[in-house]
């Protein structure tokens, strides 16, 4: 997968797509990385990329000409049409799910807003998938892209190993993943359940489900209202 990020402090990135996961990604020729100093795509002698908002009213918002010119420069930079991603907190909540999506495209661009956000000719102006983090507003579209980037990354396959495969995680089957538990079987008096180094496979697997299906319950109704019925049958 290529990923063209578009933004106005490209040094953000650096440190986040340099390591963990994401350098690996990189190094195995899984993904490759292109960040794009909007700035660059300006026509403006002083490098200008805001003005006024029309009609008044606080901050500064992005203009469309040097947003219009990176998004059009960029895209004819690779071989094939880019999914485009605008970062804005009105977009569609990002889920597990917009993730899996994503993670299926060959190449995607990440546009990122700063100051009040950007003229409304440059939503209008392409089609973009919107994409918001959360309901909150942070400063930038960098650390909404940097999610974006990782959670769609990791679920690229070759980029897990085998033990971190993502089937069995958080939001997969819409349900929280079950507790998890490593060495040493007791610390300060708290044991790992006994099922867990009973060694039988069925009950192990069974105590999982209903201990995923009991914590999003107990903590996210909103999900377990949704879930799928349970897939084992307790005796
Ligand atoms: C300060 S925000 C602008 C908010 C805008 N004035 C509004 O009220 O909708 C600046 C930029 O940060 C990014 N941003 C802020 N919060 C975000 C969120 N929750 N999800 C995705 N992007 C966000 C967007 O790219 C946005 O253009």
């Amino acid at each position: 997968m290529r990923i063209d990020v578009l933004t106005l402090f490209p040094e953000m990135f650096q440190a986040v797509l340099g390591q963990s996961m994401l350098r690996l990604a990189q190094e195995k020729g899984l993904v490759s990385y292109h960040l794009w100093n909007i700035r660059d795509y300006t026509l403006d002698k002083h490098k200008k990329v805001d003005d006024r908002p029309y009609g008044g009213g606080p901050g500064m918002v992005m203009t469309p000409e040097p947003v219009f010119r990176a998004i059009e420069g960029v895209e004819r930079d690779g071989s094939e049409p880019a999914r485009k991603v605008l970062l804005t907190p009105q977009g569609e909540r990002f889920t597990q799910s917009t993730a899996e999506a994503l993670s299926r495209e060959n190449r995607l661009m990440l546009v990122c807003g700063h100051y009040e956000g950007f003229d409304e000719r440059i939503r209008q102006g392409f089609d973009f998938l919107e994409v918001s983090i959360g309901d909150y507003i942070l400063s930038g579209g960098e650390v909404p892209a940097m999610v974006v980037i990782d959670a769609v990354v990791r679920l690229i396959p070759g980029v897990l190993g085998d033990q971190d495969s993502p089937e069995f995680e958080s939001f997969k089957d819409g349900l929280l993943e079950y507790p998890q538990y490593t060495k040493p079987r007791e610390f300060r008096g708290l044991k790992v359940p006994d099922v867990l180094v009973s060694g039988h496979h069925e009950n192990i697997q069974q105590w999982r489900e209903e201990q995923a299906r009991e914590r999003t319950r107990a903590k996210r109704p909103d999900l377990f209202k949704k879930a799928p019925g349970p897939k084992t049958v307790s005796q």
